[in-house]
């Protein structure tokens, strides 16, 4: 996958943003952090840190079990599930100057026993393999174009009996043709596929005892009050972040919001676990 293509996205530029909105809540981004001061900007999916815990009753995650996150992003994510569970978490993500702020705040956070933050591209088989009792993804799996390929990877990192929880979006109906641009541009969209198509991938891969929990509603209701609260707030962000963040953060809240309003775009929390 080019990295560089993935930038179309504008929530992974401006990384500078998060040291703006910590400064504005009165902490230091360049002192030690906790997880708490952090979290409010460094989770990049949809309900926060309540869908990581979500994730860690899910699969039960205590001290000493390891999991891998594919597309780790900021690292928020990684940083909530060792600071609550105590796991170990190798945290991959494919885009270089992400991965190294990501390191940065989990050095600030202490959390570098813990986690391993690693840059690379899933499908290039970074993860070691039979290696893990869990792998988790946050909104990173729909960039990825060779879906089969992404889901044999990760079921040679899992050990046997291994189990995945994967927040994605889903496919709802046929794009139009605005929404498949909007889509392969704005979100960097590589796939979608049906939670039925999504089904019978996991069970070509491997992978049994398969949840797959529909978030559509929940998540178009989210995208909506997402854009609405930041428009409602512009002149806080424009005299926080600037106007160049602000024009950027908005353009991709609107395009998220339009595709789950328009109906073909849903999303999904899918547990299995490999044979
Ligand atoms: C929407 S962000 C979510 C980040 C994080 N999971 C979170 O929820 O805060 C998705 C991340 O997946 C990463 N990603 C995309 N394709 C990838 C790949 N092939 N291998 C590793 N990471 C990838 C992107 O660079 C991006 O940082």
């Amino acid at each position: 996958m080019a990295e560089a293509g993935i930038k179309s996205m504008k929530l992974y530029s401006h990384l500078e943003r998060v040291s703006n909105e910590l400064i504005a809540a009165g902490s230091d981004p360049d002192g030690p952090l906790t997880v708490d001061e952090l979290s409010p900007f460094d989770n990049l999916h949809y309900h926060g840190t309540e869908a990581v815990a979500h994730a860690i009753q899910a699969l039960n995650l205590t001290a000493g079990v390891h999991v891998a996150e594919v597309g780790s992003g900021l690292g928020g994510p990684a940083r909530f599930l060792a600071d609550r569970s105590g796991c170990h978490v190798t945290a991959l993500e494919l885009q270089a100057d992400m991965n190294e702020f990501a390191e940065g705040l989990t050095r600030s956070c202490g959390l570098n026993d813990l986690i391993k933050h690693q840059c690379g591209d899933v499908l290039d088989g970074p993860l070691e393999s039979n290696a893990y009792d869990g792998v988790v993804s946050w909104l990173a799996c729909y960039h990825i174009p060779d879906q089969e390929l992404l889901y044999a990877r990760i079921a040679h990192a899992l050990k046997p009996g291994g189990r995945i929880y994967i927040e994605d979006l889903t496919s709802r109906g046929t794009f139009t043709d605005d929404e498949a641009e909007i889509f392969a541009t704005k979100l960097y969209g590589q796939a979608t596929q049906s939670p039925a198509a999504y089904r019978a991938t996991l069970e070509q891969a491997g992978f049994t005892d398969i949840a797959i929990d529909d978030l559509s509603t929940s998540w178009a209701d989210f995208t909506r009050t997402r854009l609405n609260a930041y428009r409602a707030d512009k002149d806080r962000h424009l005299r926080v972040q600037g106007e160049e963040t602000v024009a950027a953060i908005d353009e991709f809240y609107a395009a998220v919001d339009e595709l789950f309003q328009g109906g073909n775009l849903g999303g999904a929390r899918i547990v299995a676990r490999k044979a």
